[in-house]
Protein backbone atom coordinates (compact mmCIF):
# COMPACT_ATOMS: atom_id res chain seq x y z
CA UNK A 1 0.00 0.00 0.00
CA UNK A 2 1.16 3.66 -0.65
CA UNK A 3 0.45 6.12 1.87
CA UNK A 4 0.63 9.59 1.42
CA UNK A 5 2.62 12.22 3.03
CA UNK A 6 0.83 15.13 3.91
CA UNK A 7 2.54 18.35 3.76
CA UNK A 8 1.52 21.37 5.47
CA UNK A 9 -0.81 24.01 5.06
CA UNK A 10 2.11 26.36 5.04
CA UNK A 11 4.21 24.76 2.40
CA UNK A 12 1.14 23.61 0.56
CA UNK A 13 -0.10 27.13 -0.04
CA UNK A 14 3.88 27.83 -1.17
CA UNK A 15 4.17 28.07 -4.89
CA UNK A 16 8.38 27.49 -5.94
CA UNK A 17 9.79 30.78 -7.12
CA UNK A 18 8.53 32.12 -10.17
CA UNK A 19 11.67 32.36 -12.08
CA UNK A 20 13.64 29.04 -10.97
CA UNK A 21 12.65 27.96 -14.30
CA UNK A 22 14.33 30.72 -16.13
CA UNK A 23 17.58 30.40 -14.13
CA UNK A 24 17.26 26.83 -15.52
CA UNK A 25 16.82 28.40 -18.82
CA UNK A 26 19.58 30.20 -18.87
CA UNK A 27 22.04 27.96 -18.12
CA UNK A 28 20.58 25.34 -20.65
CA UNK A 29 20.62 27.72 -23.56
CA UNK A 30 23.74 29.52 -23.17
CA UNK A 31 23.34 31.59 -26.26
CA UNK A 32 20.43 33.04 -24.95
CA UNK A 33 20.95 36.37 -23.64
CA UNK A 34 19.20 36.54 -20.23
CA UNK A 35 18.00 39.81 -19.35
CA UNK A 36 16.73 37.62 -16.33
CA UNK A 37 18.58 36.29 -14.26
CA UNK A 38 18.78 38.73 -10.76
CA UNK A 39 22.43 37.55 -10.49
CA UNK A 40 25.80 40.06 -10.04
CA UNK A 41 28.65 40.58 -12.54
CA UNK A 42 30.76 37.94 -13.04
CA UNK A 43 33.70 39.29 -13.89
CA UNK A 44 34.13 42.13 -11.09
CA UNK A 45 33.23 39.38 -7.91
CA UNK A 46 36.44 39.78 -5.55
CA UNK A 47 38.36 36.71 -6.01
CA UNK A 48 41.60 38.51 -4.74
CA UNK A 49 40.22 40.29 -1.21
CA UNK A 50 38.55 37.23 -0.22
CA UNK A 51 41.57 35.05 -1.00
CA UNK A 52 43.37 37.20 0.52
CA UNK A 53 41.00 37.71 3.61
CA UNK A 54 41.17 33.72 3.59
CA UNK A 55 44.43 33.30 3.90
CA UNK A 56 44.85 36.15 6.89
CA UNK A 57 42.25 34.49 8.75
CA UNK A 58 43.07 30.63 8.46
CA UNK A 59 46.50 31.51 8.67
CA UNK A 60 46.69 32.48 12.38
CA UNK A 61 45.80 29.27 14.24
CA UNK A 62 43.60 30.76 16.87
CA UNK A 63 41.73 33.31 14.66
CA UNK A 64 41.29 30.26 11.99
CA UNK A 65 39.91 27.82 14.99
CA UNK A 66 37.59 30.70 16.05
CA UNK A 67 36.27 31.34 12.80
CA UNK A 68 35.52 27.54 11.81
CA UNK A 69 33.30 27.23 15.18
CA UNK A 70 30.06 28.12 15.40
CA UNK A 71 29.32 31.97 16.06
CA UNK A 72 26.21 33.45 18.17
CA UNK A 73 22.74 33.72 16.81
CA UNK A 74 23.05 37.54 16.30
CA UNK A 75 26.37 37.49 14.67
CA UNK A 76 29.71 38.65 15.45
CA UNK A 77 29.42 41.51 17.97
CA UNK A 78 32.59 43.70 16.63
CA UNK A 79 31.40 43.09 12.41
CA UNK A 80 28.30 44.28 14.38
CA UNK A 81 29.70 47.17 15.72
CA UNK A 82 31.74 48.27 12.38
CA UNK A 83 28.66 48.11 10.15
CA UNK A 84 26.75 50.59 12.97
CA UNK A 85 29.99 52.67 13.02
CA UNK A 86 29.38 52.28 9.28
CA UNK A 87 25.44 53.87 9.42
CA UNK A 88 26.82 56.93 11.72
CA UNK A 89 29.53 58.21 9.14
CA UNK A 90 26.96 57.56 6.06
CA UNK A 91 24.26 59.45 8.37
CA UNK A 92 27.19 61.89 8.88
CA UNK A 93 26.31 61.71 13.27
CA UNK A 94 29.01 61.89 15.84
CA UNK A 95 30.54 58.66 16.31
CA UNK A 96 28.43 56.62 19.15
CA UNK A 97 25.26 58.07 18.53
CA UNK A 98 23.88 54.25 17.03
CA UNK A 99 26.13 52.48 19.39
CA UNK A 100 22.98 51.22 21.22
CA UNK A 101 21.92 49.64 18.00
CA UNK A 102 24.77 47.30 17.78
CA UNK A 103 22.87 45.11 20.65
CA UNK A 104 19.76 45.51 18.07
CA UNK A 105 21.49 44.33 14.94
CA UNK A 106 20.94 40.86 13.49
CA UNK A 107 23.33 38.97 10.73
CA UNK A 108 21.79 36.76 8.75
CA UNK A 109 21.76 34.73 5.74
CA UNK A 110 21.92 37.32 3.26
CA UNK A 111 19.29 39.96 3.51
CA UNK A 112 16.25 37.00 2.53
CA UNK A 113 16.87 35.86 5.59
CA UNK A 114 16.23 38.85 7.61
CA UNK A 115 13.06 39.73 5.74
CA UNK A 116 11.47 36.15 5.90
CA UNK A 117 12.24 36.36 9.76
CA UNK A 118 10.24 39.77 9.97
CA UNK A 119 7.63 38.02 8.31
CA UNK A 120 7.66 35.36 10.25
CA UNK A 121 7.68 37.39 13.74
CA UNK A 122 5.23 39.90 12.56
CA UNK A 123 2.35 37.83 9.99
CA UNK A 124 -0.19 35.62 10.93
CA UNK A 125 -2.71 34.48 8.01
CA UNK A 126 -5.33 36.92 7.28
CA UNK A 127 -2.68 40.05 7.96
CA UNK A 128 -2.03 42.77 5.76
CA UNK A 129 1.37 43.64 4.65
CA UNK A 130 1.29 46.94 2.20
CA UNK A 131 4.30 46.86 -0.61
CA UNK A 132 4.79 48.94 -3.62
CA UNK A 133 3.48 48.21 -7.07
CA UNK A 134 5.83 46.89 -8.24
CA UNK A 135 7.97 45.45 -5.55
CA UNK A 136 10.53 42.30 -5.14
CA UNK A 137 8.67 39.34 -6.12
CA UNK A 138 10.94 37.10 -4.05
CA UNK A 139 9.08 38.94 -0.63
CA UNK A 140 5.44 37.87 -1.87
CA UNK A 141 6.75 34.59 -1.37
CA UNK A 142 7.04 34.15 2.19
CA UNK A 143 3.47 36.11 2.83
CA UNK A 144 2.28 33.21 0.95
CA UNK A 145 3.49 30.84 3.38
CA UNK A 146 2.49 32.69 6.05
CA UNK A 147 -1.00 33.32 4.27
CA UNK A 148 -0.68 37.25 4.32
CA UNK A 149 -2.25 39.35 2.15
CA UNK A 150 -0.31 41.40 0.38
CA UNK A 151 -2.02 44.92 -1.28
CA UNK A 152 0.01 47.02 -3.42
CA UNK A 153 0.31 50.59 -3.54
CA UNK A 154 1.38 52.71 -6.62
CA UNK A 155 4.83 54.23 -7.78
CA UNK A 156 5.99 57.06 -9.87
CA UNK A 157 9.60 58.48 -11.02
CA UNK A 158 10.08 59.58 -7.23
CA UNK A 159 8.72 56.23 -5.66
CA UNK A 160 6.04 54.88 -3.07
CA UNK A 161 3.13 57.60 -4.21
CA UNK A 162 2.08 59.21 -0.45
CA UNK A 163 -1.56 60.04 -1.53
CA UNK A 164 -1.99 56.81 -3.13
CA UNK A 165 -0.55 54.98 0.43
CA UNK A 166 -3.00 57.41 2.10
CA UNK A 167 -6.11 56.16 -0.12
CA UNK A 168 -4.89 52.69 0.67
CA UNK A 169 -4.94 53.24 4.38
CA UNK A 170 -8.25 54.99 3.95
CA UNK A 171 -9.96 52.47 1.96
CA UNK A 172 -8.62 49.44 4.00
CA UNK A 173 -9.90 51.09 7.30
CA UNK A 174 -13.27 51.64 5.93
CA UNK A 175 -13.81 48.00 5.06
CA UNK A 176 -12.85 47.33 8.94
CA UNK A 177 -9.53 46.19 8.48
CA UNK A 178 -6.89 48.24 9.42
CA UNK A 179 -6.35 46.07 12.75
CA UNK A 180 -5.11 43.80 10.32
CA UNK A 181 -2.57 45.49 8.79
CA UNK A 182 1.16 44.15 10.18
CA UNK A 183 4.07 45.42 8.06
CA UNK A 184 5.06 48.34 4.78
CA UNK A 185 7.62 46.93 3.00
CA UNK A 186 9.40 49.33 0.91
CA UNK A 187 13.02 48.95 -1.53
CA UNK A 188 13.86 52.69 -1.21
CA UNK A 189 17.43 52.83 -2.88
CA UNK A 190 17.64 51.58 -6.72
CA UNK A 191 14.49 49.57 -6.09
CA UNK A 192 14.46 45.58 -7.41
CA UNK A 193 12.26 46.11 -10.09
CA UNK A 194 12.10 49.27 -11.41
CA UNK A 195 15.89 50.94 -10.88
CA UNK A 196 13.74 53.68 -9.13
CA UNK A 197 14.37 55.42 -5.22
CA UNK A 198 12.26 57.12 -3.60
CA UNK A 199 12.48 60.80 -3.85
CA UNK A 200 14.08 62.94 -0.40
CA UNK A 201 11.22 64.54 0.24
CA UNK A 202 9.42 61.66 0.72
CA UNK A 203 11.09 59.80 3.33
CA UNK A 204 10.25 61.80 6.21
CA UNK A 205 6.46 62.37 5.46
CA UNK A 206 6.38 58.52 4.80
CA UNK A 207 7.04 57.69 8.29
CA UNK A 208 4.91 60.09 9.72
CA UNK A 209 2.34 59.37 7.62
CA UNK A 210 2.72 55.02 8.66
CA UNK A 211 3.19 57.02 12.69
CA UNK A 212 -0.51 58.87 12.41
CA UNK A 213 -1.95 55.79 10.83
CA UNK A 214 -0.25 53.44 13.41
CA UNK A 215 -2.22 55.79 16.52
CA UNK A 216 -5.56 55.40 14.40
CA UNK A 217 -5.06 51.24 14.30
CA UNK A 218 -3.91 51.40 18.23
CA UNK A 219 -1.05 49.55 17.55
CA UNK A 220 2.17 50.16 15.57
CA UNK A 221 3.13 49.45 11.84
CA UNK A 222 6.59 48.45 11.26
CA UNK A 223 8.35 49.57 7.77
CA UNK A 224 10.76 46.95 6.42
CA UNK A 225 13.42 49.30 4.87
CA UNK A 226 14.61 46.50 2.51
CA UNK A 227 18.23 48.46 1.01
CA UNK A 228 19.38 45.70 -0.76
CA UNK A 229 21.38 47.92 -3.36
CA UNK A 230 22.18 50.75 -0.46
CA UNK A 231 25.98 51.47 -2.03
CA UNK A 232 25.51 50.99 -5.81
CA UNK A 233 24.40 54.57 -7.11
CA UNK A 234 26.36 55.82 -10.30
CA UNK A 235 26.15 59.37 -9.09
CA UNK A 236 25.50 61.06 -5.73
CA UNK A 237 25.44 59.00 -2.58
CA UNK A 238 21.58 58.00 -1.68
CA UNK A 239 19.35 60.20 0.82
CA UNK A 240 18.98 59.20 4.08
CA UNK A 241 17.88 55.99 5.14
CA UNK A 242 14.13 56.00 6.54
CA UNK A 243 15.98 54.10 9.90
CA UNK A 244 18.04 57.60 10.41
CA UNK A 245 15.04 59.47 10.27
CA UNK A 246 13.22 57.16 12.76
CA UNK A 247 14.53 59.56 16.01
CA UNK A 248 12.52 56.95 18.26
CA UNK A 249 13.48 53.84 16.56
CA UNK A 250 10.67 51.86 16.95
CA UNK A 251 8.93 51.87 13.76
CA UNK A 252 12.19 50.97 10.75
CA UNK A 253 13.57 47.88 10.04
CA UNK A 254 16.40 48.20 8.14
CA UNK A 255 17.58 45.70 5.78
CA UNK A 256 21.30 45.75 3.98
CA UNK A 257 23.62 43.19 2.54
CA UNK A 258 26.39 42.35 1.15
CA UNK A 259 25.73 40.57 -1.88
CA UNK A 260 25.08 43.43 -4.05
CA UNK A 261 28.54 45.19 -3.49
CA UNK A 262 30.67 42.68 -2.30
CA UNK A 263 29.45 38.49 -3.07
CA UNK A 264 25.97 37.01 -2.94
CA UNK A 265 28.38 33.71 -2.70
CA UNK A 266 29.01 35.01 1.13
CA UNK A 267 25.64 35.10 1.49
CA UNK A 268 25.93 37.84 4.23
CA UNK A 269 23.15 40.43 5.15
CA UNK A 270 21.78 41.95 8.17
CA UNK A 271 19.31 43.94 9.96
CA UNK A 272 19.05 46.63 12.66
CA UNK A 273 15.73 46.17 14.48
CA UNK A 274 12.99 47.99 16.89
CA UNK A 275 14.07 46.96 20.44
CA UNK A 276 10.34 45.17 20.50
CA UNK A 277 11.71 42.87 17.25
CA UNK A 278 14.89 42.11 18.61
CA UNK A 279 13.89 38.96 20.96
CA UNK A 280 11.48 37.49 18.62
CA UNK A 281 13.71 37.43 15.60
CA UNK A 282 16.13 36.40 17.27
CA UNK A 283 14.45 33.61 18.94
CA UNK A 284 12.71 32.97 15.18
CA UNK A 285 16.52 32.33 13.80
CA UNK A 286 17.64 30.19 16.41
CA UNK A 287 15.00 27.54 15.24
CA UNK A 288 16.18 28.30 11.63
CA UNK A 289 20.52 27.98 12.04
CA UNK A 290 21.44 29.53 15.40
CA UNK A 291 23.76 31.83 13.82
CA UNK A 292 24.78 32.92 9.99
CA UNK A 293 28.00 31.19 9.08
CA UNK A 294 30.73 32.58 11.09
CA UNK A 295 33.40 32.14 9.04
CA UNK A 296 31.94 34.13 6.54
CA UNK A 297 31.10 37.40 8.87
CA UNK A 298 35.08 37.23 9.57
CA UNK A 299 35.73 37.52 6.23
CA UNK A 300 33.03 40.34 5.93
CA UNK A 301 34.83 42.17 8.57
CA UNK A 302 38.05 41.41 7.30
CA UNK A 303 37.67 43.15 3.48
CA UNK A 304 35.66 46.26 5.71
CA UNK A 305 38.26 46.14 8.41
CA UNK A 306 41.02 46.99 5.41
CA UNK A 307 39.08 48.57 2.95
CA UNK A 308 39.01 45.74 0.79
CA UNK A 309 34.93 46.48 0.69
CA UNK A 310 34.67 50.07 -0.21
CA UNK A 311 37.60 49.40 -2.99
CA UNK A 312 35.35 46.92 -4.56
CA UNK A 313 32.16 48.83 -3.80
CA UNK A 314 34.18 52.07 -5.90
CA UNK A 315 34.88 49.54 -8.56
CA UNK A 316 31.19 47.91 -9.37
CA UNK A 317 29.52 51.49 -9.53
CA UNK A 318 31.68 51.97 -12.22
CA UNK A 319 31.11 48.44 -13.68
CA UNK A 320 27.20 49.03 -13.46
CA UNK A 321 27.50 52.62 -14.41
CA UNK A 322 29.11 51.85 -17.76
CA UNK A 323 26.78 49.05 -18.18
CA UNK A 324 23.61 50.87 -17.67
CA UNK A 325 25.09 53.35 -19.81
CA UNK A 326 25.53 50.83 -22.65
CA UNK A 327 22.22 49.33 -22.20
CA UNK A 328 19.96 52.00 -22.03
CA UNK A 329 21.89 53.40 -25.39
CA UNK A 330 20.88 50.01 -26.97
CA UNK A 331 17.18 49.90 -25.43
CA UNK A 332 17.02 54.01 -26.89
CA UNK A 333 18.12 53.25 -30.25
CA UNK A 334 16.05 49.88 -30.70
CA UNK A 335 12.96 51.04 -28.64
CA UNK A 336 13.26 54.89 -29.78
CA UNK A 337 10.49 53.87 -32.92
CA UNK A 338 8.07 53.13 -30.71
CA UNK A 339 8.49 55.20 -27.65
CA UNK A 340 4.88 56.39 -27.87
CA UNK A 341 4.00 52.77 -27.03
CA UNK A 342 6.86 51.71 -24.48
CA UNK A 343 8.46 53.19 -21.55
CA UNK A 344 11.19 52.32 -19.65
CA UNK A 345 12.82 53.21 -16.58
CA UNK A 346 16.38 55.01 -16.15
CA UNK A 347 18.18 53.60 -13.25
CA UNK A 348 21.06 55.95 -11.31
CA UNK A 349 21.77 52.91 -9.83
CA UNK A 350 21.11 49.31 -9.17
CA UNK A 351 20.72 46.92 -11.38
CA UNK A 352 17.28 47.12 -13.09
CA UNK A 353 14.90 48.70 -16.21
CA UNK A 354 11.52 48.15 -15.85
CA UNK A 355 9.63 48.05 -18.91
CA UNK A 356 6.02 48.80 -19.61
CA UNK A 357 4.57 47.84 -23.00
CA UNK A 358 0.86 48.66 -24.21
CA UNK A 359 -1.98 47.91 -22.02
CA UNK A 360 -3.41 44.18 -23.70
CA UNK A 361 0.34 42.95 -23.90
CA UNK A 362 1.02 39.41 -22.05
CA UNK A 363 4.35 39.44 -20.97
CA UNK A 364 4.19 35.77 -19.29
CA UNK A 365 5.68 32.80 -19.77
CA UNK A 366 2.35 31.40 -22.19
CA UNK A 367 2.22 34.92 -23.98
CA UNK A 368 3.26 35.50 -27.34
CA UNK A 369 5.92 37.91 -26.99
CA UNK A 370 7.86 35.63 -24.29
CA UNK A 371 7.63 32.67 -27.41
CA UNK A 372 8.99 35.19 -29.74
CA UNK A 373 11.69 36.39 -27.17
CA UNK A 374 12.79 32.76 -26.58
CA UNK A 375 13.02 32.11 -30.79
CA UNK A 376 15.21 35.40 -31.02
CA UNK A 377 17.15 34.42 -27.61
CA UNK A 378 16.80 36.81 -25.32
CA UNK A 379 14.67 36.51 -21.87
CA UNK A 380 13.13 38.65 -19.03
CA UNK A 381 11.07 38.50 -16.32
CA UNK A 382 7.55 38.89 -16.57
CA UNK A 383 6.32 41.75 -14.42
CA UNK A 384 3.22 40.16 -13.22
CA UNK A 385 5.59 38.29 -10.84
CA UNK A 386 6.35 41.78 -9.29
CA UNK A 387 2.93 42.55 -8.42
CA UNK A 388 0.76 42.15 -5.38
CA UNK A 389 -2.37 40.38 -6.20
CA UNK A 390 -4.80 43.35 -4.09
CA UNK A 391 -6.22 45.15 -4.94
CA UNK A 392 -6.89 44.67 -8.30
CA UNK A 393 -5.65 41.72 -10.55
CA UNK A 394 -2.17 41.95 -11.49
CA UNK A 395 -1.33 43.72 -14.85
CA UNK A 396 0.22 41.77 -17.50
CA UNK A 397 2.09 44.44 -19.62
CA UNK A 398 5.55 44.98 -18.10
CA UNK A 399 8.74 43.44 -17.87
CA UNK A 400 11.77 43.82 -15.68
CA UNK A 401 15.59 43.77 -17.14
CA UNK A 402 18.42 43.43 -15.80
CA UNK A 403 21.87 44.15 -17.22
CA UNK A 404 23.72 42.35 -13.71
CA UNK A 405 25.41 39.87 -16.02
CA UNK A 406 25.59 40.57 -19.55
CA UNK A 407 28.75 42.20 -20.72
CA UNK A 408 28.23 45.40 -22.63
CA UNK A 409 27.73 43.81 -26.20
CA UNK A 410 25.35 41.16 -24.81
CA UNK A 411 23.39 44.14 -23.43
CA UNK A 412 22.95 45.72 -26.82
CA UNK A 413 22.18 42.51 -28.93
CA UNK A 414 20.04 41.54 -25.87
CA UNK A 415 18.62 45.18 -26.91
CA UNK A 416 17.72 44.49 -30.19
CA UNK A 417 16.73 40.93 -29.94
CA UNK A 418 13.74 42.27 -27.35
CA UNK A 419 13.19 45.25 -29.83
CA UNK A 420 12.92 42.85 -32.72
CA UNK A 421 10.40 40.65 -30.57
CA UNK A 422 8.16 43.73 -28.68
CA UNK A 423 7.90 45.28 -32.54
CA UNK A 424 6.62 42.12 -33.78
CA UNK A 425 4.30 41.65 -30.90
CA UNK A 426 2.32 45.18 -31.01
CA UNK A 427 3.01 45.97 -34.60
C1 LIG B 1 15.33 43.91 -3.08
C2 LIG B 1 16.08 42.71 -2.65
N1 LIG B 1 16.05 42.37 -1.36
C3 LIG B 1 16.71 41.30 -0.90
C4 LIG B 1 17.44 40.48 -1.75
C5 LIG B 1 18.09 39.28 -1.16
O1 LIG B 1 19.43 39.23 -1.33
P1 LIG B 1 20.40 38.44 -0.34
O2 LIG B 1 19.58 37.44 0.41
O3 LIG B 1 21.40 37.78 -1.22
O4 LIG B 1 20.97 39.46 0.57
C6 LIG B 1 17.50 40.79 -3.11
C7 LIG B 1 18.24 39.93 -4.05
O5 LIG B 1 18.10 39.99 -5.24
C8 LIG B 1 16.80 41.94 -3.57
O6 LIG B 1 16.79 42.28 -4.86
Amino acid sequence: MTLKTTISAAAARTAAPSISGLMKLALERPEVVSLAAGFVDQGSLPVEATADAAARILGDESAGRVALQYGTTAGDEALRAILIERLEAQHGVPPGTYREAVGRTVLTNGSAQLIYLVGEALLDPGDIVIVESPTYFVFLGPLETRGARAIRVPIDEGGLRLDALERTFEAIRDRGELGRVKLLYTIPEHANPTGISLAIDRRKPLLDLVRRWSAEAGRRIPILEDSAYHGLSFGPEEAPSLWSLDEERETVILARTFSKTFSPGLKLGYGVLPPSLVDPVLALKGNHDFGTANLCQKLARMVLADGEYDRQVARLKEVYARKAAAFLEAIDAHFGPMRDRVAWTRPRGGLYVWMTLPEGVDTGFDGPLFRRCLDEGVIYVPGEFAFAPEPTPPPRNHMRLTFGVPDEAALAEGARRLAAAVRATIE
